[in-house]
This record gives structure tokens, sequence and C-alpha cells, in this order.
């Protein structure tokens, strides 16, 4: 059984109740999965941070956080921004370049700030891309995420993922390449066995913790 980084991208969701009530249904249902060589890491909102976190120490769980996105600023006079420094006191990794970001004005160059936003402040990125024919991915971790499979119920095909991670995989220094685009327990064990997906980013399919720990079983 190869190794496989699974990724929970909560999106904007959940209420602190709503994530104290799903925190520990996943932990309880958590020892399922323990022993399979699965890393998980939990990106849920940037207030929900320090819950995650608190809850993952305190229960001494072996899940990774992350945060949806970063400010391409450091800290200073940027209102609203959200910035390195403050989510390393809670996350390790970060997402970078969701599509969903775009409608927010995020084009290349605010990626490529944000990227290095993430390496200042020893945060690794998750660097999202909707094909392959984007430039300059300068990270280890990459989730290819077409835009006509998110939160659709219509996901690529696990042919057509695998090639695009074999191109990518040839072309930059790449570590890590998930697939991401309505995965479900059903169908994520289509897209880990190829041999160039070395996991997953889950939308929709890891907000119920049941859910999400079958398709972390079937994966
Ligand atoms: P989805 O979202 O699983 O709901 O399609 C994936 C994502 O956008 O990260």
């Amino acid at each position: 059984m190869k190794p496989l980084l699974i990724v929970a991208n909560f999106k904007s969701n959940f209420t602190l109740s709503e994530s104290k009530n799903w925190l520990s249904e996943f932990a309880s249902l958590f020892p399922r999965v323990q022993n399979l060589q699965r890393k998980i890491v939990l990106c849920p909102s940037f207030t929900l941070l320090p819950l995650f976190r608190e809850f993952t120490d305190k229960n001494n769980l072996p899940f990774d956080i992350g945060a949806q996105n970063i400010s391409s600023y450091p800290e200073g006079p940027h209102t609203g921004e959200v910035n390195g420094l403050q989510i390393k006191d809670f996350a390790n990794y970060v997402l970078v370049g969701h599509s969903e970001r775009k409608q927010f004005g995020e084009d290349e160059s605010v990626i490529s700030e944000k990227l290095n936003m993430a390496r200042d402040y020893n945060l690794t990125p998750i660097l999202c891309v909707q094909d392959e024919t984007q430039k300059n991915l300068n990270a280890k971790i990459l989730a290819y995420e077409p835009i006509f499979a998110i939160g659709s119920g219509n996901p690529d095909t696990p042919e057509n993922a695998q090639r695009i991670g074999k191109i990518l995989k040839t072309k930059y220094n790449i570590s890590t390449f998930l697939y991401g685009g309505s995965v479900d327990m059903d169908n994520v064990n289509r897209f880990t066995a190829k041999e160039e997906i070395d996991g997953t980013l889950v939308g929709h399919s890891s907000l119920d913790p049941e859910s999400f720990i079958k398709l972390i079983e079937n994966a």
C-alpha cells in the first residue's frame, strides 16, 4: 500500500460548534484508519484554526492543519489580511492558488507572492493548478483541480489526471501530486491507484466525518 496525502478543504463551512462536533466524531472514527499509511491535513477557515490545532494537540492526533489562504503581505497595516506569521501559530500547510480564489482577484503574480510568503514562514504550500499548461510551478506539492470537476459531481478521468501528473512531474521538481475535484468514497481509489497520483484534495466529501473516514479507508 503506497503512502498517500489526503487533504480536507472545508472551504467556507462550519461554525465553532459544528467544528467541535466534526472533530469529536472524526477522532472517534479515526482508529479505523490510523494504521493505514495516510497523512491527513485538515484545512478549516482562519477563525477555526485555533480550535483544530488545540483539539489535535490535546488528543495527540497525527493530523496536520492547513490554512486555506495566506496574505501576500507580511504583518503590518493590511486590514483584513491574515499573514504567514499568524497562520504559523496554528498550521503547517497552506493552500495556494485555489481556483475559487480567482474571483477575489488572485492572478499568477499574487500566487507567486503567496508562495514566497508561505516559504518565509515555513509553511508548506499546496499549490492548486487547473491544467498542465500553468507555468513556474514552484512548489513541492501540487493539486491538479480542473475547474469543471470542482463541486460538480463530475470528476476528471483518473487516466487524464495520471497523464497530467506525469507531464508536471517530468517538468517540475514535484514530490507529491494530488488530484482534486468531486472525489468521493466511491471513486477515490480509481485515482489513488494511478502511479503518478500521491493523494487527493477533498472538498464536499470531507464535510461529513463518516464519509471522509470511508474515503480514507477506500483510498
Ligand atoms: P470538491 O472540491 O471535492 O467539493 O469538488 C475540491 C476542491 O475544490 O478542493
